[in-house]
């Protein structure tokens, strides 16, 4: 059976992108093999900084894939840090690295270029993903686009491990989600926290309602029809109910609608196709507990995963007798 494994950090509240662009496709793979989902904490903490923020983003991450459809019978849910190996694991590659690998990732000169404050963790950020990947033996590895060269990255550090101390680890096949980018935030760029223009996946009423009505639109006055394919709000539409994507665009060419109609409809539709979920999600955050006790569940069969392979690792560079 195929291990199907990828992460997703707990960076900040859920919103629709996440929901398309990774939870969405995660949850409909589970069943092509023995998929692994974990919560990237150790990950996270390269942004996060507060302790009260990262136990609520690693709860919204784990309840909100749950509520999602994730069969946590099937499927292995876990947090990364409840597998500490991975950290062993991390220092074993590291030490065939090479520096110039890591200063070519974009994620990290892109940071640079922002004039974030870098730190040793962000620089070393796609050598601990490689353990994540690496220490389960994962044969595919579900990611979006922006992900794909922390995935070669990956393939590289196995390559040179085996190079210089044999066939330990299975180099991981990625499979990217080119479609990533369709999901623009309120301001068409990419959905993202750091940009302040995500819809959220959970949530009050009125806080999804807020960010759809301040979509971006352009000022074609309501008498006039509008060309609304390829905007936001037609990306948006084709998103959330792609059934409905052609009445919409011809409403949005009726003369008389305007674009404070269309936001309404696409809230309406919003609200349609997560509300199930939204419920499952009251019903977790209610019972936090039940939550806790798939992820130590989780944990035990990650860990049963990851033994063989980190005791592999230790005997194939001497650390075990
Ligand atoms: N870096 C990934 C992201 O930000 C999250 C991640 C961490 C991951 N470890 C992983 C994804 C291992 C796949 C496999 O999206």
């Amino acid at each position: 059976m195929k291990i199907i494994l990828s992460g997703i950090q707990p960076s900040g509240t859920l919103h629709l992108g996440n929901y398309f662009g990774a939870m969405q496709p995660a949850i409909e793979m589970q069943s092509l093999g023995q998929a692994c989902y974990f919560i990237a904490d150790y990950h996270a903490l390269t942004s996060v900084t507060k302790a009260e923020d990262l136990r609520r983003y690693t709860f919204e991450v784990a309840a909100g894939f749950l509520a999602c459809g994730l069969d946590p019978r099937e499927t292995i849910l876990f947090r990364q840090s409840d597998v500490p190996q991975v950290h062993e694991l991390a220092w074993l590659l590291s030490v065939v690295t090479p520096m110039g690998l890591l200063e070519r990732a974009h994620s990290y000169k892109d940071k640079v270029a922002q004039g974030a404050e870098t730190s040793h963790g962000l620089f070393a950020y796609p050598v601990l993903m490689a353990a994540d990947i690496l220490l389960y033996n994962s044969d595919l590895v579900p990611v979006g686009k922006d992900q794909k060269q922390h995935l070669e990255i990956a393939r590289d550090i196995a390559q040179k491990f085996n190079d210089r101390f044999g066939p330990v680890f299975k180099l991981p096949e990625p499979v990217i989600r080119e479609a990533t980018a369709i999901v623009p935030g309120i301001d068409g760029r990419k959905m993202s926290k750091s940009y302040g223009n995500i819809i959220p996946l959970f949530g009050e009423e009125k806080e999804i309602k807020k960010p759809v009505m301040g979509i971006k639109t352009d000022s074609t006055p309501i008498e006039q029809p509008k060309q609304i394919e390829g905007t936001v709000l037609a990306q948006l539409m084709q998103a959330v109910n792609a059934d409905a994507y052609k009445d919409y665009l011809a409403q949005a060419a009726t003369p008389g609608v305007g674009y404070g109609d269309l936001k309404k409809k696409l809230l309406e539709e919003i609200n349609k196709r997560f509300a199930p979920f939204q419920e499952k999600y009251r019903h977790y955050h209610a019972h936090p507990d039940e939550v806790e006790t798939i992820l130590q569940d989780g944990a035990i069969r990650a860990r049963a995963l990851a033994t063989p392979v980190i005791e592999k690792a230790r005997q194939a560079t001497g650390l075990s007798q």
